[in-house]
């Protein structure tokens, strides 16, 4: 007797920016740069903030995932499982899970925090789709979102001109068409931890005076050295994935590549072998939104994608953690 491959679809998004946009114009005025630099070495005008105070990370998931819910005409308490993606928690503990079901009025799914740092939301969709596959659970909601200004220290033009804030979510239900996750590649290489961090505030190193004193409450990022790591391994993955379901670039639809430089976007399409207008790209508008790309572009870029396109998601991010995901995309929207 044969029986039925289930795979996880995702059969809606939701997404959510804040309202206040970060031009680089206003950088100009907090750190040594300029436009003209910003635009050519990253290919970044602007970036939202959230800037109300009291608000964090899970007050922008929940606003995602109502937007989802209202879409796909669920409420939240048919949601299973909620994961949130996500390098910026509210609180260490406990998870911005927690708090995102409570906010939205549901104690009905369980969920749990996962961090990856760029690379997040790609390791959170693979961990929803086996509580799909399994067949234990029918809805699974995965979020990404960070409030990177929480954590971006606005004296250092290295990293303050890359990072914004804002992120999405997907929903993650079994499918017995052949779409949905179809394959994914995920990596990591602690080795890589050096480059991109953030120094205290863990356990290693608790806040104190000192720490707080020497900014070590900020991303720390090596940039030349994650650059190199990040084009290299991106483009490599995701030629692997290609290469691993017998894929040619006429039977990519699109890139939806993680918005951290605009360059590695460019070499990543180019080992691909892919044309300028199958690359899902928002990083002008956005910049990079750690957990939040992967989601922002897929909700973007939602009536553009039509059931049966082949997708490939790729991603790099600290840890060093990279990836690629292949996803048969399974409806109209
Ligand atoms: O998302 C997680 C993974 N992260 C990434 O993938 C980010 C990877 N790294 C990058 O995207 C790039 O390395 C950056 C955008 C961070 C920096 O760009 P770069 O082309 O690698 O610049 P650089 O650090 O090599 O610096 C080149 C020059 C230096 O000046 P000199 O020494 O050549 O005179 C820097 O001091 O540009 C200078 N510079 C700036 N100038 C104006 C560095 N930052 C700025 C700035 N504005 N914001």
């Amino acid at each position: 007797m044969q029986t039925t491959k289930i795979r996880a679809a995702i059969t809606a998004v939701g997404g959510y920016v804040p309202e206040t946009v970060l031009s680089n114009k206003d950088l100009e005025k907090l750190v040594d740069t300029n436009d003209e630099w910003i635009i050519s070495r990253t290919g970044i005008r602007e970036r939202r903030i959230l800037r109300e105070p009291g608000k964090a990370t899970s007050d922008m998931a929940v606003k995602a995932v109502e937007n989802l819910l209202e879409k796909r005409g669920i409420s939240a308490d048919e949601i299973d499982l909620l994961i949130v993606c996500t390098v910026t928690p509210d609180l260490i503990f406990p998870a911005t899970a927690n708090l995102v079901t409570h906010k939205l009025g549901t104690s009905k799914p369980w969920g749990f925090d996962l961090a990856a740092a760029c690379s997040s939301f790609l390791y959170g969709l693979q961990v929803g789709a086996q509580f799909i596959q399994s067949g234990t659970h029918k809805k699974v909601v995965v979020c990404g979102v960070d409030k990177m200004s929480a954590i971006v220290d606005y004296t250092d033009r290295n990293t303050c001109i890359i990072f914004g804030d804002g992120g999405g979510c997907v929903l993650l239900e079994p499918t017995e068409e052949d779409n949905g996750i179809m394959d994914a590649i995920l990596c990591s290489d602690g080795a890589g931890a050096e480059f991109l961090h953030q120094k205290a505030g863990g356990s290693l190193k608790p806040p104190t005076h000192e720490t707080i004193d020497a900014r070590e409450h900020f991303v720390y990022q090596e940039g030349k050295t994650v650059f190199k790591f990040a084009t290299t391994n991106m483009a490599d993955v995701s030629k692997k994935i290609m290469d691993r379901n017998e894929l040619g670039s006429d039977d990519v639809s699109w890139l939806i590549p993680h918005q951290a430089n605009k360059r590695i976007i460019d070499y990543t399409a180019e080992i691909m072998g892919l044309p300028e207008d199958k690359i899902l790209m928002n990083i002008e508008r956005y910049g990079n939104t750690t957990s939040g790309t992967l989601p922002l572009l897929l909700w973007d870029y939602e009536k553009e994608l039509n059931k049966g396109d082949n997708l490939i998601l790729a991603t790099f991010g600290g840890g060093f953690t990279w990836g690629s995901m292949y996803i048969r995309w399974a409806y109209n929207s």
